[in-house]
C-alpha cells in the first residue's frame, strides 16, 4: 500500500493506493470557502488549517489500511512554504512511527502524470504503457508550463509564463467582474451563455482581444498580464456606458477563453511538430475547462495526435495524483531520497531532480 499527502496550497489531501495504482482510500478537505472572503488564498491561514486537518483526515483511514502502508510520499514542492512544511513534518512523523520510507514528491510532476491515472476499478497506464517522449501542458492557478516528458524524472521545461498563470488570469478577471473566487468555473458558465461562442471556443462578437506571445521569437513562453490589462480596459469602458447590450460580460469572457485557447494551442502545435510526438497532455485546474478540452481534442485529432486529459476530479489539487506519481516512481526504481521542502521546485529547471 502506498500513501501520499498533499498540502502545497489550499487543499489538504491524503490518499492510499495499491501497487497497481488503484485508489483504496482518499480524503480531501478543500479550503476554498475559507479563503473566498479574502479573494484568494491566505498563506498563514492555509498552513494552520493543514496542521489541524491532517490528523483529523488521518483518523478516517481504516487501521487495517494504515498498517499495510509500505511507502509514504509527500508533496515537498513547489507550493507555499508554510503549507509544504505542514505536510512534510506530518509525514516525517508518520514515517518514523511506522518505520517506512518517505519520498519527497514534486507537485507539478503529480499534475504532469495525472492524465494516465485510472478511474474507479479501472487501472491506469503502467509506466511501460506511457508513450515517451510526450508534450505536457500544465495550466493551473499558479502554473502555466510546457514540458517535454521523456520519463518519470526526465522532464524538460520548454517554456513557462513570464507573469500571470492562466488560472490566475481567470481568477483576476472574475474579481474584476465581481464574480468571486475562484473564477475559472464561474467564467466558463458565463461564457456558455453567450450565443456567439461555440464549444470549440470560436468566438464571434464585438470584442477583439489580443492572442498573447504569438510570435516564434517568444519560443515556448507564455504571458497573460497584457491580456488581463486588455480585459480590464474593456470592463472600464463598459462601466462608462451602462446602456450597452446587457450580455457584454458573457461576450467579453467568451472572447477571453477564445484568446486563451488560441495562445495555448499555438505553443502546443509547435511543440508537437518540433518534437514529433504522438501524444500531448493537459493537466491542472484549468484543464477542467470544457472549451479547452473540446478545442484541443478537435485540433489534436486533425493533427493525428492523441490528447489525454485527467478526469476532472484529478485536475484540481488532490492527493490521489500524488499517490499515483509515487506508484510510477517506484515502478521506475527511483528510491526514497533525503529532501527538504522547496517552494520553487519546478521540473526541468537545472538540478530539479537532485
Ligand atoms: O490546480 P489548481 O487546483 O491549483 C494550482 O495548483 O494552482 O487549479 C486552480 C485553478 C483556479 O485558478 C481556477 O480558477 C481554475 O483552476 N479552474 C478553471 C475551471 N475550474 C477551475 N479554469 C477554467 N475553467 C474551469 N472550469
Ligand atoms: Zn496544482
Amino acid at each position: 500500500m502506498l500513501c501520499a499527502v498533499e498540502t502545497s496550497f489550499d487543499e489538504t489531501g491524503i490518499a492510499l493506493c495499491d501497487s497497481a495504482g488503484l485508489i483504496r482510500a482518499s480524503l480531501l478537505s478543500s479550503q476554498v470557502e475559507l479563503h473566498a472572503p479574502y479573494g484568494g488564498c491566505v498563506p498563514e491561514l492555509a498552513a494552520r488549517t493543514h496542521l489541524s486537518d491532517l490528523p483529523q483526515l488521518w483518523q478516517h483511514i481504516e487501521p487495517e489500511l494504515r498498517a499495510g502502508i509500505e511507502h509514504i510520499g509527500v508533496t515537498s514542492g513547489p507550493g507555499l512554504p508554510g503549507c509544504l512544511l505542514a505536510g512534510v513534518n506530518f509525514c516525517r512523523g508518520l514515517a518514523a512511527h511506522y518505520g517506512i520510507a518517505l519520498h519527497g514528491l514534486n507537485h507539478l510532476q503529480g499534475h504532469i502524470f495525472s492524465p494516465f491515472m485510472g478511474q474507479g476499478s479501472e487501472p491506469g497506464l503502467s509506466l511501460s504503457e506511457i508513450p515517451f517522449p510526450h508534450v505536457a501542458l500544465l495550466v493551473s492557478g499558479g502554473h502555466t508550463e510546457l514540458f517535454l516528458v521523456r520519463g518519470v524524472e526526465e522532464i524538460e521545461l520548454l517554456g513557462q509564463t513570464q507573469d500571470d498563470a492562466v488560472g490566475e488570469l481567470l481568477d483576476k478577471v472574475s474579481a474584476m467582474l465581481g464574480l468571486g473566487y475562484p473564477g475559472g468555473a464561474r467564467l466558463e458558465r458565463l461564457a456558455r451563455e453567450y450565443p456567439g461562442m461555440t464549444e470549440l471556443a470560436e468566438y464571434s462578437g464585438q470584442f477583439e482581444l489580443p492572442v498573447p506571445m504569438r510570435s516564434r521569437k517568444y519560443g515556448y513562453n507564455f504571458s497573460y498580464s497584457g491580456l488581463k490589462t486588455a480585459v480590464r480596459k474593456q470592463i472600464q469602458e463598459r462601466a462608462d456606458h451602462p446602456a450597452l447590450a446587457d450580455n457584454w460580460q458573457a461576450s467579453l469572457v467568451a472572447a477571453l477563453f477564445s484568446s486563451v485557447v488560441e495562445s495555448l494551442w499555438f505553443k502546443l502545435e509547435r511543440a508537437v511538430e518540433e518534437y514529433k510526438v504522438s501524444l500531448l497532455t493537459v493537466s491542472g485546474g484549468v484543464a477542467i475547462n470544457g472549451f479547452i478540452r473540446a478545442a484541443f481534442a478537435e485540433r489534436a485529432g486533425r493533427m493525428g495526435v492523441e490528447l489525454r486529459v485527467p478526469h476532472p476530479r484529478h485536475c484540481l489539487d488532490n492527493a490521489e495524483m500524488m499517490a499515483w506519481l509515487l506508484k510510477l516512481r517506484l515502478e521506475a526504481g527511483i528510491p526514497a531520497r533525503e529532501f527538504d521542502a522547496r517552494s520553487n521546485w519546478v521540473p526541468g529547471e537545472p538540478g530539479w531532480n537532485d
